[in-house]
């Protein structure tokens, strides 16, 4: 697969309003002829520019290693339409997949490569945020958190166009951000509000 037609580079000034409204996300990973999936729902902007962001990737998990190992990853935004994938690559770890299997073939994930990117790009997904580890051992360690700072990303311009995201009530529900509560329970957002300018006291 490569990257379809209706997909565009994201500014990289842009790229923390990716993240900004606390989407569920999958983290992609490669090294030495494995790659992997899993999902994390605890991720974060850190820093506009140049754009750093957090996630948690916890020592149990193989995405860990290979993340240590290669030091990059990839954050893909999934939409509504992969909630049970994202719940299974979230609640499988590849550790019980057989050495030969991969949990994206496993899970019926399409996958596509960037010249920019060391893992795979999870097809379907909404946006795309290629990273390299910037090395914290003792934050990665102590928390299992990794900062990490976006190289390259792109978005499905259905759903985020020209740096920001379109208009709520233009998305489809099937297009709209997961966001994890809890044993594969997520709210997806149904409402957008615009908070009144404050009076200043
Ligand atoms: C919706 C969801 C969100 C999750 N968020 C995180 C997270 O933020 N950090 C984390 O370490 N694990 C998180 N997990 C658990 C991992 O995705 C899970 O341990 C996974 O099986 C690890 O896969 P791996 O061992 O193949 O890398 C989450 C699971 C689900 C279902």
């Amino acid at each position: 697969m490569s990257l379809p037609p209706h997909v565009l580079p994201v500014r990289l000034e842009h790229a923390y309003r990716l993240l900004n409204h606390g989407p569920t996300v999958l983290v992609s990973s490669a090294h030495a002829g494995r790659c992997n999936v899993m999902a994390a729902a605890w991720n974060m902007p850190l820093e506009f520019s140049p754009p750093r962001l957090a996630v948690v990737i916890d020592k149990s998990t193989l995405t860990r290693e290979l993340v240590e190992a290669s030091g990059r990853l990839v954050l893909n935004l999934p939409p509504q339409a992969l909630a049970d994938a994202c719940f299974a690559v979230g609640s499988v770890s590849s550790r019980e997949l057989a050495p030969a299997q991969d949990k994206l073939t496993a899970f019926g994930l399409e996958r596509f490569d960037m010249p920019e990117a060391e893992a795979p790009l999870v097809g379907g997904c909404l946006a795309w945020l290629a990273c390299r580890v910037l090395p914290e051992p003792h934050v990665q360690a102590a928390y299992d958190l990794f900062v990490v700072e976006v190289l390259a990303a792109w978005a499905d311009t259905r759903v985020f166009e020209d740096g920001r995201w379109r208009p709520l009530q233009d998305i489809p529900p099937a297009l709209r951000t997961l966001h994890h509560l809890g044993g594969g329970q997520f709210w997806v957002p149904g409402q957008a509000l615009q908070a009144a300018a404050p009076a200043r006291p």
